[in-house]
């Protein structure tokens, strides 16, 4: 009997924790399209321009990148590859480890795998939802990572952000929810809004930019993926073609016996 009331809280244990972490940011929602080459190569310019400062993508070179995601070379080596890399080098960057921990508080991350390690949703929600907060080191907060010790390096396309709530209350709230009057267009309850006149995106070109910096992440934590889809379509046209054959051999074969 104990033994099967061990059991019983074993499984419910799961269910108890993620009780216990009280209330997780309701994310919108984000689904990678890695057919749309021309979103990666945004994605990728955004990412060498803003984010390879501080973080590298060990895992990927920029010659395979260009390859899958339709960059020729020497547009790749005139825009994208910033410092003394090769086409044919990884995407590492110079900046020390420990310098940078002492910088930031913690060393930004390799990213190649980023969007496999928090999911593309996470990464989506992270990077829009930055805002202003004297109280913090950097003067920075953000929703999805509370006390985040990266800098708010967008914040000159987004805008300056403000934060009309607690943190508590927009992490339970959802930071640019809230009820939108169909009228006006204006939206009111939420706990974020976007200062207007101090970023030089709209919030829709700001949006889809990052969407385009979250499917570029999300194509190299998986590059293959990107090739598994290629190869799919030549097989199911390679069957398709099969089948026909193999039709035509079958009656072939079963013509005399009838
Ligand atoms: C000035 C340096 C700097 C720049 C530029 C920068 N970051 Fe960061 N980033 C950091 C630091 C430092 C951390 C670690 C934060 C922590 O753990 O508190 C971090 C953390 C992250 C994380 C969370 C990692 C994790 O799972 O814990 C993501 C995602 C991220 N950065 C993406 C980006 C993207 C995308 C860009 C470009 C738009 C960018 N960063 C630009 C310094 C930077």
């Amino acid at each position: 009997m104990k033994k099967y009331l061990f059991a019983l809280l074993m499984v419910c244990f799961p269910v108890l924790a993620l009780a216990a972490g009280g209330a997780t940011y309701p994310m919108d929602s984000f689904k990678a399209d890695l057919r749309n080459q021309e979103s990666l190569q945004r994605g990728m310019a955004l990412f060498v321009n803003r984010c390879m400062g501080c973080h590298s993508m060990e895992y990927q070179r920029f010659a395979r990148t260009g390859e899958d995601i339709g960059i020729p070379e020497d547009l790749m080596e005139d825009y994208l590859i910033l410092g003394n890399h090769g086409v044919n080098d990884q995407m590492t960057i110079s900046m020390d480890k420990d310098d940078a921990e002492g910088w930031f508080g913690a060393p930004p991350p390799d990213l190649s795998l980023e969007t496999r390690l928090r999911g593309g949703e996470w990464v989506y929600n992270y990077l829009r939802t930055f805002y202003r907060d004297d109280a913090a080191r950097f003067g920075v907060n953000n929703a999805v990572f509370t006390d985040v010790g990266m800098p708010n390096v967008l914040e000159d396309l987004q805008g300056v952000v403000v934060n009309h709530c607690s943190h508590e209350d927009l992490v339970a709230h959802g930071g640019f929810s809230g009820t939108l009057d169909p009228l006006t267009g204006t939206r009111s309850g939420q706990c974020l809004q976007v200062q207007p006149g101090t970023g030089s995106m709209s919030v829709a070109e700001f949006d889809q930019a990052i969407y385009d910096l979250t499917n570029y992440m999300t194509y190299v934590g998986e590059p293959s993926k990107l090739q598994a889809h290629r190869i799919g379509t030549y097989v199911l046209i390679f069957l398709a073609i099969f089948t026909f054959v193999a039709y035509l051999l079958k009656r072939e074969y079963w013509r005399d016996i009838h």
